[in-house]
């Protein structure tokens, strides 16, 4: 049984989600944090689904953040939930790059998320108790710190999904460190959404099969509102400390997070790569 987060009265605070699109874990987050009565900002790729914020764009993401800035005197809670998770397969047997020349989990997952932490930051800290939950992974356990700060080789898809989570819990640990703000590394659990169909794009077979054994799927995963929970927990449980949580639980992260001079490190090379766009 889901461990379920207690339902809080959000009047007057204003919450952004970023990546929630339908089906998504964002949307059903989004969706409790209305019903509690929050001011609630979403973001789509496409624009969709709220705003738009593409996070590989630096200039999408500094245009997104000076609107919200504009527009909203206070950020109570940022979830940075969008992300994605490629070749599910694992055929790539060699990165894929941005534009801009990133591998792109680490561009999407990682440095687009903290560009727009870094940007949001001067809201957060105007705004007494805000909080950030970065949604990860338990896949984080895949990161090793040395391919923080070096290419990862060889490289493996599913290694650097778990290497860009790996950087953020590392950016939760050390933003916790250095800011008066709470801040929440969470693993949503097995949940049914769209990560997988972007997982399996190209693969017409896998797909299909997906679809037909979407019904056992479902049933075998948790449902998005269920995967929100822990998000929703961390977001609003009283006096929680920051730190790393699973079924709305502290939960151990992995050795390699545990080290605060890769983390101090990495924030250091993050603010100084966000200052140059
Ligand atoms: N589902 C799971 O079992 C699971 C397990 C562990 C962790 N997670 C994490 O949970 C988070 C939510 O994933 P989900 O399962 O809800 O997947 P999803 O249904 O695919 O939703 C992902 C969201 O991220 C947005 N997004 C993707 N690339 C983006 C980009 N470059 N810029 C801005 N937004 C982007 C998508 O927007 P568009 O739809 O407009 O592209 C979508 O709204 C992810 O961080 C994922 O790593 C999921």
């Amino acid at each position: 049984m889901t461990k379920r987060a207690t339902p809080v009265d959000l009047g007057g605070r204003t919450v952004l989600v970023t990546g929630a699109s339908p089906g998504s874990l964002g949307a059903a987050t989004a969706a409790a944090f209305a019903a509690w009565g929050a001011d609630v900002v979403v973001t789509s790729r496409s624009g969709a689904t709220g705003q738009r914020l593409e996070l590989t764009d630096a200039a999408a993401v500094r245009a997104f953040a000076a609107w919200f800035a504009a527009k909203h005197e206070r950020l109570d809670v940022l979830v940075n939930n969008a992300g994605i998770h490629l070749d599910l397969r694992s055929t790539w047997k060699q990165p894929q790059l941005t534009a801009d020349g990133f591998e792109i989990h680490w561009r999407t997952n990682y440095l687009g998320t903290m560009q727009l932490t870094h940007l949001l930051l001067p809201t957060l800290l105007a705004t007494p108790g805000a909080r950030v939950v970065n949604v990860v992974s338990k896949l984080h356990v895949r990161g090793r710190n040395e391919f923080l700060f070096a290419p990862l080789t060889p490289y493996h898809s599913w290694d650097a999904y778990g290497l860009s989570k790996l950087a953020l819990v590392h950016a939760t640990n050390e933003l916790a460190r250095r800011h008066d703000v709470g801040a929440y590394a969470v693993h949503p659990g097995s949940v049914y959404t769209h990560i997988a169909d972007r997982g399996l794009e190209g693969h017409r077979l896998l797909t299909t099969l997906r679809r037909v054994a979407a019904p056992l799927e479902r049933r075998a995963l948790l449902s998005p509102a269920d995967g929100a929970q822990t998000t929703l927990h961390c977001a609003t449980a009283d006096d929680l400390p920051s730190g790393y949580y699973r079924d709305c639980m502290p939960t151990r992260q992995s050795s390699e997070a545990d080290d605060a001079a890769v983390a101090a490190r990495l924030w250091d090379d993050t603010a100084g790569w966000v200052g140059t766009l």
